[in-house]
Protein backbone atom coordinates (compact mmCIF):
# COMPACT_ATOMS: atom_id res chain seq x y z
CA UNK A 1 0.00 0.00 0.00
CA UNK A 2 0.91 3.59 -0.43
CA UNK A 3 1.29 5.76 2.90
CA UNK A 4 2.21 9.18 3.13
CA UNK A 5 2.25 13.08 4.78
CA UNK A 6 2.06 16.51 4.24
CA UNK A 7 3.99 18.19 5.64
CA UNK A 8 2.71 22.63 5.29
CA UNK A 9 2.67 25.87 6.51
CA UNK A 10 -0.33 27.07 7.91
CA UNK A 11 -1.05 30.87 8.19
CA UNK A 12 -2.18 31.55 11.65
CA UNK A 13 -6.63 31.47 11.54
CA UNK A 14 -6.78 31.63 7.61
CA UNK A 15 -8.32 27.85 7.23
CA UNK A 16 -9.60 28.72 3.26
CA UNK A 17 -5.86 30.06 2.71
CA UNK A 18 -4.76 26.57 4.54
CA UNK A 19 -6.86 24.63 2.53
CA UNK A 20 -5.73 26.00 -0.46
CA UNK A 21 -1.77 25.14 -0.08
CA UNK A 22 -2.78 21.89 0.53
CA UNK A 23 -5.12 21.62 -2.91
CA UNK A 24 -2.46 22.36 -4.65
CA UNK A 25 0.27 19.94 -2.85
CA UNK A 26 -2.20 17.03 -3.62
CA UNK A 27 -3.03 18.28 -6.85
CA UNK A 28 -0.90 15.04 -8.62
CA UNK A 29 -0.73 12.88 -5.34
CA UNK A 30 -2.30 9.23 -5.27
CA UNK A 31 -2.43 7.11 -2.23
CA UNK A 32 -3.90 5.06 0.19
CA UNK A 33 -2.88 6.54 3.17
CA UNK A 34 -2.37 10.47 4.34
CA UNK A 35 -1.77 11.98 7.39
CA UNK A 36 -1.65 16.01 8.09
CA UNK A 37 -0.40 17.80 10.67
CA UNK A 38 -2.23 18.71 14.18
CA UNK A 39 -4.38 21.71 13.95
CA UNK A 40 -3.29 21.62 10.09
CA UNK A 41 -6.28 24.56 9.07
CA UNK A 42 -5.93 26.48 12.10
CA UNK A 43 -3.01 27.09 13.47
CA UNK A 44 -1.41 26.50 16.77
CA UNK A 45 -0.66 29.04 19.04
CA UNK A 46 -3.70 30.12 20.41
CA UNK A 47 -3.72 33.05 22.88
CA UNK A 48 -7.46 32.60 24.51
CA UNK A 49 -9.85 29.85 25.21
CA UNK A 50 -12.29 32.09 23.21
CA UNK A 51 -9.80 31.96 20.44
CA UNK A 52 -9.93 28.09 20.04
CA UNK A 53 -13.46 28.38 20.50
CA UNK A 54 -13.88 30.56 17.37
CA UNK A 55 -11.68 28.46 15.07
CA UNK A 56 -13.19 25.33 16.30
CA UNK A 57 -16.05 23.41 14.67
CA UNK A 58 -17.96 19.97 14.75
CA UNK A 59 -16.95 16.77 12.84
CA UNK A 60 -19.00 17.67 10.29
CA UNK A 61 -17.72 21.14 9.88
CA UNK A 62 -15.15 22.49 6.51
CA UNK A 63 -12.36 20.88 7.54
CA UNK A 64 -13.95 17.05 6.97
CA UNK A 65 -16.24 18.31 3.82
CA UNK A 66 -12.50 19.49 2.91
CA UNK A 67 -10.68 15.79 3.50
CA UNK A 68 -13.40 14.50 1.83
CA UNK A 69 -12.65 16.63 -1.11
CA UNK A 70 -8.78 15.66 -0.87
CA UNK A 71 -9.58 11.68 -0.36
CA UNK A 72 -11.94 11.80 -3.33
CA UNK A 73 -9.45 13.26 -5.51
CA UNK A 74 -6.27 10.80 -4.37
CA UNK A 75 -8.10 7.51 -3.92
CA UNK A 76 -6.30 8.09 0.25
CA UNK A 77 -8.10 7.56 3.98
CA UNK A 78 -7.27 10.88 5.06
CA UNK A 79 -6.25 11.66 8.65
CA UNK A 80 -5.99 15.28 9.98
CA UNK A 81 -5.64 17.52 13.24
CA UNK A 82 -8.70 20.00 13.56
CA UNK A 83 -10.31 22.03 16.47
CA UNK A 84 -13.08 19.98 17.32
CA UNK A 85 -16.26 22.00 19.23
CA UNK A 86 -18.56 19.40 21.05
CA UNK A 87 -21.05 21.06 22.77
CA UNK A 88 -19.60 23.97 25.39
CA UNK A 89 -16.06 21.79 24.98
CA UNK A 90 -13.02 22.54 22.69
CA UNK A 91 -10.74 19.72 21.85
CA UNK A 92 -7.49 19.10 20.10
CA UNK A 93 -8.43 16.29 17.86
CA UNK A 94 -8.06 14.35 14.67
CA UNK A 95 -10.60 12.85 11.79
CA UNK A 96 -10.69 9.88 9.72
CA UNK A 97 -11.71 10.05 6.37
CA UNK A 98 -12.45 7.69 4.01
CA UNK A 99 -13.95 8.68 0.57
CA UNK A 100 -17.13 10.71 1.48
CA UNK A 101 -17.43 9.23 5.15
CA UNK A 102 -16.33 10.32 8.21
CA UNK A 103 -14.90 7.61 10.15
CA UNK A 104 -14.31 8.42 13.23
CA UNK A 105 -12.14 11.16 15.62
CA UNK A 106 -9.85 11.07 18.62
CA UNK A 107 -9.09 13.87 21.04
CA UNK A 108 -5.20 13.81 21.83
CA UNK A 109 -5.11 12.52 25.69
CA UNK A 110 -2.07 14.35 26.56
CA UNK A 111 -2.20 18.24 26.09
CA UNK A 112 1.12 19.94 25.60
CA UNK A 113 2.07 22.67 27.51
CA UNK A 114 -0.90 25.92 27.46
CA UNK A 115 -2.95 23.47 25.24
CA UNK A 116 -4.03 22.90 28.41
CA UNK A 117 -5.42 25.76 28.74
CA UNK A 118 -7.00 26.33 25.69
CA UNK A 119 -8.75 22.59 25.25
CA UNK A 120 -10.21 19.83 27.40
CA UNK A 121 -8.36 16.70 27.37
CA UNK A 122 -9.61 13.97 25.33
CA UNK A 123 -12.24 11.45 26.46
CA UNK A 124 -12.32 8.81 24.24
CA UNK A 125 -10.62 5.43 23.86
CA UNK A 126 -8.16 4.92 21.96
CA UNK A 127 -8.93 2.74 19.31
CA UNK A 128 -8.02 1.21 15.79
CA UNK A 129 -9.57 1.46 12.59
CA UNK A 130 -9.82 -1.41 10.01
CA UNK A 131 -9.87 1.00 6.52
CA UNK A 132 -10.07 -1.04 3.42
CA UNK A 133 -8.16 -4.18 4.96
CA UNK A 134 -5.57 -1.91 6.69
CA UNK A 135 -5.59 -1.44 10.33
CA UNK A 136 -4.89 2.11 10.91
CA UNK A 137 -4.37 3.70 14.85
CA UNK A 138 -3.33 7.23 15.44
CA UNK A 139 -2.25 9.49 18.27
CA UNK A 140 -1.60 13.32 18.26
CA UNK A 141 1.89 15.00 18.70
CA UNK A 142 2.87 14.83 22.07
CA UNK A 143 1.23 11.18 22.81
CA UNK A 144 4.63 9.92 21.26
CA UNK A 145 6.18 11.00 24.83
CA UNK A 146 3.96 8.08 26.44
CA UNK A 147 4.82 5.36 25.08
CA UNK A 148 1.43 3.30 26.11
CA UNK A 149 -0.34 5.21 23.55
CA UNK A 150 1.61 3.15 20.38
CA UNK A 151 1.66 0.26 22.67
CA UNK A 152 -2.01 0.12 23.41
CA UNK A 153 -2.87 0.36 19.86
CA UNK A 154 -0.20 -1.83 18.17
CA UNK A 155 -1.93 -4.60 20.99
CA UNK A 156 -4.90 -3.80 19.31
CA UNK A 157 -3.37 -5.12 15.87
CA UNK A 158 -2.77 -1.92 14.41
CA UNK A 159 0.01 -1.50 11.50
CA UNK A 160 0.00 1.53 10.51
CA UNK A 161 0.04 4.95 12.97
CA UNK A 162 -1.47 8.51 11.49
CA UNK A 163 0.31 11.07 13.81
CA UNK A 164 -0.54 14.22 13.42
CA UNK A 165 1.87 16.71 14.92
CA UNK A 166 3.33 20.02 15.18
CA UNK A 167 6.64 19.81 16.82
CA UNK A 168 8.43 21.95 18.55
CA UNK A 169 11.15 19.91 20.68
CA UNK A 170 13.69 17.43 18.66
CA UNK A 171 13.67 14.77 20.37
CA UNK A 172 9.86 12.88 18.87
CA UNK A 173 11.22 12.09 14.77
CA UNK A 174 14.52 10.18 17.07
CA UNK A 175 11.37 8.63 19.39
CA UNK A 176 9.32 7.60 16.68
CA UNK A 177 12.23 5.03 15.77
CA UNK A 178 11.40 3.40 19.28
CA UNK A 179 7.77 3.23 18.74
CA UNK A 180 8.17 1.90 15.39
CA UNK A 181 10.66 -1.24 17.02
CA UNK A 182 9.55 -1.81 19.56
CA UNK A 183 6.09 -2.10 18.34
CA UNK A 184 6.90 -3.79 14.88
CA UNK A 185 4.70 -1.12 13.41
CA UNK A 186 4.53 1.23 10.65
CA UNK A 187 4.56 5.25 11.55
CA UNK A 188 3.26 8.52 9.64
CA UNK A 189 4.77 11.51 11.46
CA UNK A 190 3.15 14.67 10.06
CA UNK A 191 4.59 17.73 11.32
CA UNK A 192 4.22 21.23 9.97
CA UNK A 193 7.08 24.01 9.26
CA UNK A 194 7.21 27.97 10.23
CA UNK A 195 6.98 30.13 13.02
CA UNK A 196 4.55 31.39 15.04
CA UNK A 197 4.60 34.29 17.63
CA UNK A 198 1.51 35.21 19.37
CA UNK A 199 1.00 36.37 22.83
CA UNK A 200 3.88 35.16 25.14
CA UNK A 201 4.63 32.33 22.87
CA UNK A 202 7.01 32.14 20.11
CA UNK A 203 7.40 29.00 18.30
CA UNK A 204 9.58 27.54 15.69
CA UNK A 205 8.05 24.25 14.05
CA UNK A 206 10.12 21.40 13.11
CA UNK A 207 9.50 19.77 10.17
CA UNK A 208 11.01 16.57 9.36
CA UNK A 209 7.82 14.33 8.92
CA UNK A 210 8.88 11.24 9.05
CA UNK A 211 7.57 7.61 7.46
CA UNK A 212 9.28 4.80 10.07
CA UNK A 213 9.22 1.40 8.95
CA UNK A 214 8.87 -2.11 11.20
CA UNK A 215 12.42 -2.32 11.74
CA UNK A 216 12.92 1.40 12.58
CA UNK A 217 14.40 2.14 9.01
CA UNK A 218 13.36 5.80 7.99
CA UNK A 219 11.60 5.14 5.03
CA UNK A 220 11.00 8.90 4.35
CA UNK A 221 12.07 12.29 6.27
CA UNK A 222 10.88 15.43 4.72
CA UNK A 223 13.07 19.01 4.84
CA UNK A 224 13.02 21.07 8.04
CA UNK A 225 11.62 23.96 6.57
CA UNK A 226 10.23 23.43 3.36
CA UNK A 227 6.22 22.25 2.73
CA UNK A 228 6.49 18.74 1.30
CA UNK A 229 4.41 15.60 0.28
CA UNK A 230 6.13 12.22 -0.02
CA UNK A 231 4.22 8.92 -0.64
CA UNK A 232 6.07 5.32 0.21
CA UNK A 233 5.27 1.84 -0.98
CA UNK A 234 5.05 -0.61 2.28
CA UNK A 235 3.95 -4.04 2.43
CA UNK A 236 1.83 -3.43 5.01
CA UNK A 237 1.93 -7.76 6.32
CA UNK A 238 5.52 -7.11 8.00
CA UNK A 239 3.48 -4.90 11.13
CA UNK A 240 1.64 -8.75 11.69
CA UNK A 241 5.24 -10.16 12.47
CA UNK A 242 6.78 -9.25 16.13
CA UNK A 243 9.31 -11.42 16.28
CA UNK A 244 13.02 -9.18 15.87
CA UNK A 245 15.18 -12.33 15.44
CA UNK A 246 14.35 -16.04 15.65
CA UNK A 247 13.89 -16.08 19.53
CA UNK A 248 12.64 -12.77 20.48
CA UNK A 249 8.69 -11.49 19.69
CA UNK A 250 8.58 -8.25 21.17
CA UNK A 251 4.78 -8.92 22.28
CA UNK A 252 4.86 -12.35 23.54
CA UNK A 253 8.47 -11.80 25.44
CA UNK A 254 6.52 -8.97 27.93
CA UNK A 255 7.05 -10.03 31.50
CA UNK A 256 3.85 -8.77 32.57
CA UNK A 257 4.58 -9.74 36.44
CA UNK A 258 7.56 -7.59 36.37
CA UNK A 259 5.49 -4.74 35.26
CA UNK A 260 3.76 -3.22 38.23
CA UNK A 261 3.17 0.22 39.34
C1 LIG B 1 2.64 19.15 20.59
O1 LIG B 1 2.06 18.22 21.17
N1 LIG B 1 2.03 19.87 19.67
C2 LIG B 1 4.04 19.45 20.86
Amino acid sequence: MKIGYVQNAPVFGAKEKNFDEIRILLKDVKADLLVLPELFATGYTFCSKEESRELAEPANGITADFMKEMSIHTGASIVAGFAELDNDKVYNSLIIVSGNKVIDTYRKIHLFNKEKLWFSPGDKPLKVHEIKGVKIGAMICFDWIFPEVARTLALQGMQVLAHPSNLVMPYCQAAMVTRCLENRIFAVTANRIGNEKRGDDDFTFTGASQITATDGKILSSAPVDKSHVSVVEIDVSKADHKMINDYNDVVKDRRMEFYKY
